[in-house]
């Protein structure tokens, strides 16, 4: 086991388990470094990634819908997962213009996204309370100021629910249940079921971005845990299965080799054609999406889609 002044560092052991597995793997939480948040902006921006305008979409065009279903009264509006809150913008403007009395308390691991998305807010919307908490979700979310007499609506979007297995998605989303009062909602961003060739171009981009957010991770390990990864000898691959909906990726190595990370004192060999498997981003049918608000202890309220059904924002109430 490895270990740092006695605590053991959690990204070091989670690289030891997965390159020690039969078949191989590495978790997709780590993808998300310097490097990694300006590859996942690039993502983003790309034309084949059709999540980021559905889902803007859905918020831009139906925020009065959202806000109605929302209710009367005073809100906390925390949104797990944050980022630059580029697409939650236009429901705060709408719930600002209507004069609902409500408090946006972002969240998320980075303090320079946080920083910064407040210090916008505060231009763009200077009306608006903000509280940033940064850090992990449960640990930062035992911070959420007092709600009494108000009601906590939690966001989920950008279909990051997508990249947990189904299993970890439910138990997720009924551990939230510990900041929620009965009345309080929750809406999440799911990635719907479409045509696979659609679904396939979205994470098999002719310019490369997503094959580079993957080996970003090789990368990130060379540098923090000293690996000798030679990026060259993988290629990244992408697998959609229309039957489960779950589009993952692979990293494959394309030769026999041997790769050495000092942090962990280990030696790991690679077969040819031998496989990483990286990340999971699960596509749910409406149906998936009513199971699964069951089986966490929710109630559907209602589904936002966008105007081709590629992508739905789903409220739920505890
Ligand atoms: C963050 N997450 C929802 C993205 C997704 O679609 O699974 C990450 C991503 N991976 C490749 N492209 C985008």
């Amino acid at each position: 086991m490895i270990q740092t002044n006695n605590i053991i560092d959690s990204f070091a052991k989670d690289i030891a388990l997965g390159l020690s597995d039969n078949p191989k793997y590495l978790s997709s939480k780590y993808f998300y470094n310097t490097e990694g948040d300006k590859l996942f902006q690039k993502i983003m921006a790309m034309p084949e990634y059709y999540l980021t305008n559905a889902e803007d979409e859905i918020l831009s065009k139906q925020s009065n819908l959202i806000r109605k279903s929302f209710g009367n009264q005073p809100i906390d509006i925390i949104e797990l997962g944050a980022g630059d809150g580029s697409k939650t913008k236009h429901l705060l403007n709408n719930l600002i213009e209507h004069k609902v009395e409500v408090r946006y308390i972002p969240s998320d691991i980075s303090p320079n996204i946080l920083e910064e998305l407040k210090s916008n807010l505060s231009k763009e919307i200077p009306s608006l309370e903000v509280i940033p908490l940064t850090g992990d979700y449960f640990k930062s979310l035992v911070e959420l100021p007092d709600c009494k007499d108000r009601k906590r609506v939690m966001l989920y979007l950008g279909a990051n629910i997508g990249n947990l297995e189904r299993k970890e998605a439910s138990n997720f989303l009924r551990q939230l249940q510990q900041f929620l009062k009965k009345g309080d909602q929750i809406m999440i961003g799911f990635d719907l079921k479409k045509n696979p060739q659609t679904i396939l171009d979205a994470y098999n981009d002719a310019q490369g971005f997503t094959a580079a957010f993957n080996l970003n991770l090789l990368k990130r390990i060379n540098e923090e845990l000293g690996g000798n990864f030679d990026t060259d000898a993988f290629t990244h691959w992408e697998r959609y299965n229309p039957e489960t909906g779950s589009a993952r990726s692979y990293l494959v190595s394309k030769r026999k080799q041997s790769v050495t990370i000092e942090a962990l004192e280990t030696t790991f060999t690679f077969e040819p054609w031998e496989t990483i498997r990286m990340e999971l981003s699960q596509k749910y049918s409406q149906s998936d999406i009513e199971q699964l608000s069951t089986s966490a202890g929710y109630k559907v309220v209602q589904h936002f889609f966008d105007s081709k059904k590629y992508f739905v924002d789903s409220l739920w109430e505890y």
